[in-house]
C-alpha cells in the first residue's frame, strides 16, 4: 500500500458561503472530483482551523444515497494518506447529520465529514454533496468555506492510497496506513444523547399507552434511528417508523418533508382512526414535518414556524431545558410568533439571516438554547445542527407531560399569544439573470416603499436585512427585503442560496391574528390577498415571466 499523488487540474469548488458542495451525481463522479475537493479541504484547514488533519479525528458518513458508497471509500483514502489519526465511521457509511454533530463533540473530534444533498432528490441523475463541519460539530464557517474555494482554484495534486475499498458492514475496527478506522453503530451515541435530553420514561408511558405515532423516514437516514429510538427504547408499536429502510434513489421520491413530498403522511393522518401524531425526517435528518390530523386546527402539518414557538414556550416541561431558556433565536424569515413567545418569557430573541450556520456562535456562547427556520429546521444547544429525530422527541415529551393531544396544544397556544399566519411561495428554476433584477429593483426602491398602501394597509419598514453577530462582529449583508406594515404583516423576499439550477426566489407572507375566533381559518384565505399583492409590488410575472409559484407552503 503506497502513498500516491495524484496530478489534478484546479476546478472550482464549494462557492463560499453555501452549506457544503452540493451538485448533481454526474460532477461528483468525475474522477479525481471528490479526491480533490477533500484535498483542498484538508489543504485549507491548518490556515483555518487551528491545524492540520493530520494524527487528527474525524468523524465521516451520509444518508446512504446513490453514491455515497463510492464517496466514502474514496474519502477513507485521501484521509489516509493525508495521516488522519483516527476516522470514526458509521456503518454502512450511514450518519444523519445531527449525530454526525453528536459524535463530533462527544468524541472531541477535529471536524466531521457529511456526505448529503439533504432534502434533494437521489439516484445516478440526482443530487450528490459534501459538508464539512468543524470541531463545534455545527457547519463549518465561511472563513474555512472560502479557503477550501481558494485553494479549489489553485490545487495541483492530491494524495490517495493504491488500496482496496475498507469493509464498513459491521462495527469494528481497522487500520489503513497511520489511519484507525473505527467503524461505529451510527445509532448509539446519538440515542444515548437523547435519553439525557427527554424523559425517557414518560415517553415509553406515552407510546406504550395507546398514542400512536406515525414517523415516515422518507427512506432516507432516520429509519434506523426512528426503529431504534421510537420502537425499540420507546416501545412504540412496530411499523410505527415507515419508509423506514435507507434506500440510495429515497423511492424515487423527494425525501422533502413538507405535505408536499410527504402527501402520504398528511393523507394517513387525515383519515378516521388516523395516528395521534405524524412526523417526518429528510434526507440526512436535518429536518422536521409535524402533523396532527385534527380539522379544529385545520389539520395536516403544524408550520415550522409555531412548532419553534410552541417548543420554546413548553421548553421547561423537558429535563433538559428543567432551568429555562436563556435566549433563543429564528432565521430571519420565520415568523414571529416565537418572539412574541421569548417577550413572555423576558428572554432575548435574536433574528439572523437564513442559514444554520449563523446560530452557532450564539449557542456556543450560551446566549440561546433553542432556535429554528421556517424551512422545517429546530434545533438546540445539544448539536450543532438541525435536529429532525430531536424535534419529534421534543414534541412527544410536551404531549406526554401536559396529557393533551398536540391538537389541543397548538390550539391553546393560538389563544395566548394570537396565530401568526404564515405562508411561503417559491419561484423555482427561474433565469439567475432576471432574479438578480427583481431583488435589484426592490432594493433600489427601499427609500420609497414606505408610505405605500398595499393589501389595504400601508408599509412601515424596509430594508434590506443585515446582520452583524453579537459575538465575533461579522457582518452579512443583503440577507434579504423586509417590508413591515401598519396591521403587523410582513412580506420577505429573498433568494435562495441552495438551488442547484438556476435561481429559486422566495416571497415569505405573514400577518398575526389576535381574535381567536379567526384560528380556524387556512393560512391561504388569511394571506391570499397580501401574497398577490407581494407578487404585484416586486412585478414578478413582468421579470421573471412567471405568474404562479412552483411551490406553496
Ligand atoms: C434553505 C432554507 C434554509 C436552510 C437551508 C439549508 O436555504 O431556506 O432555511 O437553512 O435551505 O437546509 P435557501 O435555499 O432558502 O437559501
Ligand atoms: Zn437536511
Amino acid at each position: 500500500m503506497n502513498i500516491v499523488s495524484v496530478p489534478v487540474t484546479p476546478f472550482a469548488g464549494q462557492r463560499p458561503g453555501t452549506s457544503g458542495l452540493r451538485k448533481k451525481v454526474a460532477e461528483f463522479r468525475q474522477a479525481g472530483y471528490v479526491e480533490a475537493f477533500i484535498q483542498s479541504l484538508f489543504d485549507a484547514l491548518p490556515e483555518v482551523a487551528g491545524g492540520s488533519v493530520a494524527g487528527r479525528t474525524l468523524v465521516l458518513g451520509g444518508d446512504g444515497r446513490f453514491f455515497n458508497d463510492c464517496a466514502i471509500q474514496t474519502i477513507i483514502r485521501v484521509a489516509a494518506a493525508n495521516g488522519v489519526g483516527r476516522l470514526i465511521v458509521g456503518r454502512g457509511g450511514l450518519l444523519s447529520t445531527p449525530a454526525a454533530s453528536v459524535l463530533i463533540r462527544e468524541r472531541g473530534a477535529f471536524g466531521g465529514i457529511v456526505l448529503s444533498a439533504s432534502h434533494n432528490p437521489g439516484g445516478p441523475d440526482g443530487d450528490f454533496g459534501i459538508k464539512y463541519n468543524v470541531a463545534n460539530g455545527g457547519p463549518a464557517p465561511e472563513r474555512v468555506t472560502e479557503a477550501v474555494f481558494r485553494r479549489s482554484q489553485s490545487i495541483s495534486a492530491y494524495l490517495t492510497l493504491d488500496t482496496a475499498d475498507v469493509p464498513l458492514d459491521r462495527v469494528g475496527a481497522a487500520r489503513l496506513g497511520v489511519t484507525e478506522i473505527e467503524v461505529i453503530d451510527p445509532v448509539a451515541d446519538y440515542a444515548r444523547l437523547m435519553e439525557r435530553i427527554f424523559d425517557f420514561d414518560r415517553l415509553r408511558d406515552l407510546l406504550r399507552g395507546g398514542f400512536r405515532l406515525r414517523f415516515d423516514a422518507m427512506n432516507a437516514v432516520t429509519g434506523p434511528y426512528a426503529r431504534e429510538i421510537f420502537e425499540c427504547r420507546l416501545g412504540a408499536a412496530s411499523g410505527t417508523a415507515v419508509n423506514a429502510e435507507p434506500l440510495p434513489d429515497f423511492g424515487a421520491r423527494h425525501p422533502d418533508p413538507n405535505p408536499l413530498h410527504a402527501a402520504d403522511l398528511i393523507a394517513a393522518m387525515a383519515v378516521p382512526g388516523a395516528p395521534d401524531f405524524g412526523a417526518a425526517s429528510d434526507g440526512d435528518g436535518d429536518r422536521n414535518m409535524v402533523v396532527v390530523g385534527s380539522a379544529a386546527i385545520g389539520g395536516g402539518m403544524i408550520g415550522p414556524s409555531d412548532s419553534l414557538a410552541i417548543l420554546a414556550a413548553n421548553a421547561h416541561l423537558i429535563p433538559w431545558f428543567r432551568d429555562g431558556l436563556p435566549g433563543v433565536a429564528r432565521s430571519m424569515p420565520t415568523s414571529r410568533a416565537l418572539d412574541r413567545v421569548a417577550d413572555a418569557l423576558g428572554i432575548p430573541c435574536f433574528e439572523t439571516p437564513t442559514g444554520w450556520k449563523y446560530f452557532g456562535n450564539l449557542l456556543d456562547a450560551g446566549r440561546i438554547a433553542l432556535c429554528g427556520e421556517e424551512s422545517a429546521g429546530t434545533s438546540s444547544n445539544h448539536v450543532r445542527e438541525k435536529d429532525g429525530v430531536w424535534a419529534v422527541l421534543f414534541w412527544l415529551n410536551v404531549i406526554a407531560v401536559r396529557g393533551e393531544p398536540a391538537a389541543a396544544i397548538v390550539a391553546d397556544h393560538w389563544r395566548r399569544f394570537g396565530r401568526d399566519f404564515y405562508r411561503r411561495h417559491d419561484y423555482e428554476a427561474i433565469d439567475s439573470e432576471a432574479a438578480k433584477r427583481l431583488i435589484g429593483t426592490l432594493r433600489r426602491r427601499l427609500r420609497e416603499l414606505p408610505g405605500t398602501r398595499v393589501d389595504g394597509f400601508e408599509i412601515e419598514t424596509a430594508d434590506d436585512f443585515a446582520y452583524t453577530d453579537p459575538i465575533d462582529g461579522s457582518v452579512a449583508e443583503h440577507q434579504g427585503i423586509r417590508l413591515g406594515f401598519s396591521n403587523g404583516s410582513r412580506i420577505v423576499y429573498r433568494l435562495s442560496g441552495t438551488g442547484t439550477e438556476g435561481a429559486t426566489l422566495r416571497m415569505y407572507f405573514e400577518r398575526h391574528e389576535a381574535d381567536a375566533s379567526r384560528h380556524g381559518l387556512s393560512a391561504a384565505a388569511a394571506l391570499g390577498s397580501l401574497a398577490a399583492a407581494a407578487a404585484e409590488l416586486a412585478a414578478i410575472k413582468a421579470i421573471t415571466g412567471r405568474s404562479e409559484p412552483t411551490v406553496v407552503m
